[in-house]
């Protein structure tokens, strides 16, 4: 089998309204990323994921599409999108696009008629709420004029569609031939475990299992993905999905990506791993036992910032961990997705200010959640101006950026060898060159102990969790290191890419710890 493209595709999500700002009104859009289509593809990454950028009140950052086959003039107009994607693609880079079918915005002209009792099955009323709360705090019910409830697993902007009507289903479908008409090479599907609920709504003891349960996981959803596949399939140029799928098991996970349903799942496991060895070994047999095609993640638009994270007490400590484990993730089989601004080592902005907060989470909860604006800070460029190159000169962006963002703009970065940017930069080239030489399979050198040590064939990689410094493991060259070694050791929080010697040849095949 020839192998496709996405199989170990390291992939960059464009949260766009944080990434640049080309019209100068303060939010990112699709020209901004046009201008900086060359710095990505100097990056070394295979593909963008787009978030949505369709006609939307913004309620939830675009979360809540009003229109799926538009474009929001707060992001520029049709002709911007398919010039981004020609050139993107005259740059070697394939581009994934948003699709959010769990829900619409309360703006878009279904729920508008379902308002005025037109259509309304193509969403979920019912003359009494269930006792489910919404995703984003509060309940997940709200009432009309006429006295019936709607339920929205997230905001009450975000209303749910009802997925057993076959309209809901075949306009879906026409969404996606609509985007793959355009020359995409793929959709990230928002909430993708969602869509169905199951019959009767009964209310639930415990809301927080993700996958078993009448809000989430219903088996239904998986003949909507195999009726997508046949769709991608059926395009030339090996069109892909992935699913944005929390589960509470990588079992149930690897449910949405059997052969005739979607290509990948994002893999939160990963995400979710505390820094320790034994659990980031534990996540990697799974996921390898688990799921025909692995992904990565550490990092995204809706999560705390992996080097704050990882940071505890001192910042140091979290952006050589986040170094570490970035080295580590690009050498699993597989494929990676990064989170814009983690190449610059941006860490989760703690401190806005209520007032400039804009996530619903933390209007919901009352301010008792922080929501997810701390990730969203849009990207410093360059050390200047009010937004450090993010916006024309003189705008401020949308939310406000830190003064030390100045420092890890990407012109105080590139160029300098010990930058984070650098070492991204010199990773992910390294990467591209090794991954054809390598195989799929994973084999581990060191089967237990707070150092983690496994190969691809002629590569080895060993990331150090533990307090002390660890022998490297036998090799003949060192590829690359996350941190400076300590003369012949590794130090803690370091991981390092050795080239395996000739005379420890490599058995190619896989094996688990014990
Ligand atoms: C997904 C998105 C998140 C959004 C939610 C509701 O989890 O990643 O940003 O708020 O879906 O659409």
């Amino acid at each position: 089998m020839d192998i496709p493209w996405w199989r170990d595709a390291v992939v960059y999500e464009i949260y766009v309204r944080s990434f640049a700002d080309a019209s100068g009104d303060g939010v990112g859009d699709l020209a901004g990323v046009r201008e900086r289509l060359p710095y990505l593809r100097d990056l070394g990454v295979d593909a963008v994921w787009l978030t949505p950028f369709y006609p939307s009140p913004m309620a939830d950052g675009g979360y809540d599409v009003a229109d799926y086959r538009g474009v929001d003039p707060l992001f520029g107009t049709h002709d911007d999108f398919d010039a981004l994607v020609a050139e993107a693609h005259g740059l070697g880079l394939r581009v994934l696009v948003d699709i959010v079918p769990n829900h619409s915005s309360s703006e878009h002209p279904w729920f508008q008629a379902a308002l005025r009792g037109e259509g309304r099955d193509r969403y979920i009323f019912r003359d009494r709420p269930n006792n489910w709360q919404s995703t984003f705090s509060g309940p997940a019910w709200t009432q009309v004029d006429d006295g019936s409830w709607y339920l929205h697993l997230f905001a009450p902007e975000q209303p749910d569609f009802d997925w057993r009507n076959p309209e809901v289903r075949a306009e879906f479908l026409d969404i996606l031939r609509f985007w793959l008409d355009k020359g995409v090479d793929g959709f990230r599907i928002d909430v993708a475990m969602g869509l169905f609920k199951a019959e009767g709504l009964p209310d639930v003891d415990d809301q927080s299992f993700m996958s078993v349960s009448p809000i989430w996981g219903q088996p239904e959803v998986h003949d909507v993905y195999r009726d997508w596949r046949a769709l991608l399939d059926s395009y030339p140029g090996q069109r892909m999905a992935v699913g944005e799928v929390w589960t509470d098991s990588l079992d149930d996970l690897a449910l949405y990506v059997r052969p005739d349903e979607l290509h990948q799942s994002f893999n939160f496991a990963w995400l979710e791993a505390p820094w320790s060895a034994t659990a980031f070994r534990k996540v990697i047999n799974d996921t390898v036992a688990t799921v025909p095609f692995a992904t990565w993640v550490l990092s995204n638009h809706d999560v705390v910032r992996h080097r704050t994270r990882y940071g505890t007490a001192d910042p140091g400590t979290g952006l050589a961990r986040a170094k570490a484990a970035l080295l580590t993730t690009l050498a699993l089989p597989g494929s990676t997705y990064l989170y814009q601004g983690e190449e610059l080592g941006l860490p989760e902005v703690e401190n806005l200010p209520p007032e400039v907060r804009q996530d619903p989470v933390f209007k919901r909860s009352g301010g008792r959640l922080p929501g997810r604006d701390g990730c969203r800070v849009p990207i410093p460029w360059s050390g200047k101006g009010d937004s450090y190159g993010f916006a024309p000169e003189g705008v401020k962006p949308w939310l406000p950026q830190p003064p030390e963002f100045a420092g890890l703009s990407v012109a105080a970065q590139a160029g300098d060898p010990s930058s984070t940017l650098e070492f991204y930069r010199r990773a992910l080239a390294c990467r591209r060159e090794l991954v054809p030489a390598v195989p799929y399979e994973l084999e581990w050198l060191e089967p237990a102990g707070d150092v983690l040590v496994f190969a691809r064939g002629p590569l080895v990689c060993a990331l150090n969790c533990g307090t002390g410094p660890a022998p490297l493991p036998p090799h003949e060259d060192v590829l690359l290191t996350s941190g400076p070694l300590d003369g012949g050791a590794l130090p803690p929080d370091t991981a390092v890419w050795l080239r395996r010697p000739v005379s420890q040849p490599a058995r190619g095949a896989r094996g688990g710890p014990g």
